[in-house]
């Protein structure tokens, strides 16, 4: 699954107290996590936890149950260190391991079965809202109709009783069958946090830095695309507790030749 190809620009940004998102949570070898730890004062566990676990779990779960490294917090962090070459990814996690110690921390990182969010919330550094519901009006694209190039998605997220920690995903129905998708954190927010239109936008081109020798890169051929957005509690898709989708919204668009 190809994820480059959706920009999401940093525009949204969910209520004007709220710094602009980065979507950095799915990308291999992310640099921001160092950005994270430099800026650590007043730091947000909830983020930090979910970029880190998606980068890291797997890696964690193979030492932990293929090489049994499972004595410290410090032995276990110092091997993720030294496995992924990223002395960020240590430092992380060293702070999340100690705040539940190495035993809880094992039996969490199994227990969360790959799932970021879910195991940031056993960790307790993400916020639960069972209650929570949201859902997605006025979605359209610019332009709807029109060669390839950038489009702006814009859409407005309404909820009464606010929404847990989740996901936001974007997912493009393509002509060659090339699924195209993205996705962003969620922070849990209260009813009040969602008031403005969201933008955000499609680079719907040929990416110039995907290499085709990594997997096929999607040509934006001339067609009718449909792009389907999905916001949810915990992960989308996810058949874990604190995890449903709120709602799904989608909306065509037509590239045309040249
Ligand atoms: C909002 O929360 C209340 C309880 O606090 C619950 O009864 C209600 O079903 C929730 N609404 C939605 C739309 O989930
Ligand atoms: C939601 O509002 C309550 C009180 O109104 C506040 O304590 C809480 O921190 C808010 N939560 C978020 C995520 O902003
Ligand atoms: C895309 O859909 C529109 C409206 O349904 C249709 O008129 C048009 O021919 C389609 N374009 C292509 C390239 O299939």
């Amino acid at each position: 699954m190809q994820k480059l190809a959706l920009v999401l620009a940093a525009l949204l940004a969910l209520g004007a107290a709220h710094a602009p998102r980065s979507l950095s949570i799915h990308t291999p070898n992310s640099p921001h996590l160092s950005g994270f730890i430099r800026s650590s004062v007043g730091l947000d566990l909830c983020p930090t936890c979910v970029e880190f676990t998606g980068e890291a779990i797997n890696m964690l779960l193979n030492l932990i149950l293929n090489a049994g490294i499972v004595g410290s917090c410090g032995s276990l962090c110092n091997a993720l260190e030294q496995k992924t070459g990223s002395q960020a990814l240590g430092v992380v996690c060293d702070l999340l391991c100690d705040i539940v110690g190495i035993e809880e921390f094992v039996k969490l990182i199994q227990k969360a079965d790959l799932d970021p969010i879910y195991f940031c919330e056993l960790l307790k550094t993400c916020p639960i809202n069972d209650n929570g519901d949201a859902t997605i009006t006025g979605l359209s694209i610019d332009p709807v109709k029109g060669p390839q190039g950038p489009r702006t998605i814009s859409f407005t997220l309404n909820s009464k009783n606010g929404t847990g920690t989740g996901e936001l995903v974007l997912l493009v129905k393509t002509v060659d069958g090339m699924p195209i998708e993205d996705s962003m954190l969620l922070k849990a927010e209260n009813a009040t946090a969602f008031p403005a239109p969201q933008s955000l936008s499609l680079k719907a081109e040929q990416d110039p830095n995907c290499d085709p020798s990594q997997g096929p890169c999607e040509q934006w051929l001339a067609g009718n695309y449909t792009l389907m957005i999905d916001v949810c509690n915990g992960e989308c898709g996810s058949n874990h507790p604190h995890s449903k989708i709120y709602d799904r919204k989608e909306v065509g668009f037509e590239i045309t030749e040249q």
